[in-house]
């Protein structure tokens, strides 16, 4: 007999226990996906049976997330900034702290439209992976045209569907190539970047969620800021005159990011951006006082 909707919620959370932090929403999310219904109907419906392809799709979904992978790519999508982006082994799961880096990114571009500045505005986003960054500045700023580059071209793929999937492909360029070297020349508005800025002696092994992700998305040498170091000297020579850069790393390493940003950019005020949990996580440079 076909085992009930409870039932196989049961046998769900009870695999992914032993290695997920929140089994039971978890277990429903992945049995939605599998039964291609919302939570709440599988709430109202514990007594239903559910067929054995569903049944045997829940299985695959539940040992996936047991096993490790991120929930992101055991769905095949992650929410950020209210939009759906898909993600999968080619891509870092976009952060809800890097939401904070589009705030000031959009908070730029409005304080440009309030003066007066001409319209249309270059954004330039480096080491783009799913395209989280450059697709949200695009959707939420019907005037900014975003390039964007990554060092990896499956990464890209997957940022070009996601442009497309979000209706931002006629102004996002997406390039492959290192830091800013694929869009040599150009001049920009806005350059925005989240480089891999993990310590490598702290990139943990599976089944870790986190190692399942690209290793050159995670990164940053010995003490994470290999990156940024080669980049941020690059970064005054891409902005126009009245530009602005944020650049995203971990806490840990903001002084000597601040540092960097402020030798490079010398007379330039320099400011600390914090995420949610109100851990300093960005740095924000403009080229004019505003
Ligand atoms: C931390 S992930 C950020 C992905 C995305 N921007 C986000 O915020 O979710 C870093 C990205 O930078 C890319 N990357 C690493 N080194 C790079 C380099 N030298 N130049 C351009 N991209 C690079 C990686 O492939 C990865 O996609």
């Amino acid at each position: 007999m076909p085992a009930s909707v409870e039932a196989l919620l049961a046998r769900g959370i009870s695999v992914l226990a032993p290695s997920s932090d929140s089994p039971r929403a978890d277990a429903m999310l992945l049995l939605a996906r599998a039964l291609d219904c919302e939570r709440e109907w599988i709430v109202a419906h514990g007594e239903a049976r559910a067929a054995s392809a569903p049944a045997r799709r829940f299985e695959t979904l539940c040992n996936l997330r047991a096993s490790g992978m991120p929930m992101a790519y055991v769905l095949g999508f992650a929410g950020f900034y209210g939009r759906e982006f898909l993600v999968d082994e080619r891509v870092l799961v976009p952060r809800p702290e890097t939401e904070h880096l589009i705030d000031e990114a959009l908070t730029f571009l409005k304080a440009r439209r309030s003066a007066g500045m001409p319209a249309g505005t270059n954004v330039l986003d480096v080491g783009t992976g799913s395209g989280a960054i450059a697709c949200t500045v695009a959707a939420e700023n019907g005037d900014a045209f975003v390039h964007a580059t990554d060092v990896s071209a499956r990464a890209l793929e997957v940022a070009r569907i996601n442009a497309g999937r979000l209706n931002v492909a006629e102004r996002c360029r997406f390039h492959c190539g290192r830091f800013a070297g694929p869009v040599a020349g150009r001049r920009f508005d806005l350059v925005l970047a989240n480089l891999p800025y993990v310590p490598t002696p702290d990139i943990p092994p599976r089944p870790n969620p986190i190692a399942f992700e690209p290793r050159e998305a995670l990164d940053g040498g010995p003490d994470g800021l290999d990156a940024y170091r080669e980049f941020v000297p690059e970064v005054p020579g891409l902005l126009e005159p009245d530009g602005a850069a944020v650049f995203e790393a971990g806490p840990a390493l903001m002084p000597e990011l601040v540092a960097l940003v402020e030798r490079t950019f010398r007379a330039r005020p320099v400011e600390v951006g914090y995420d949610y949990a109100g851990h300093a996580r960005f740095v924000m440079v403009a080229t004019a006082s505003r």
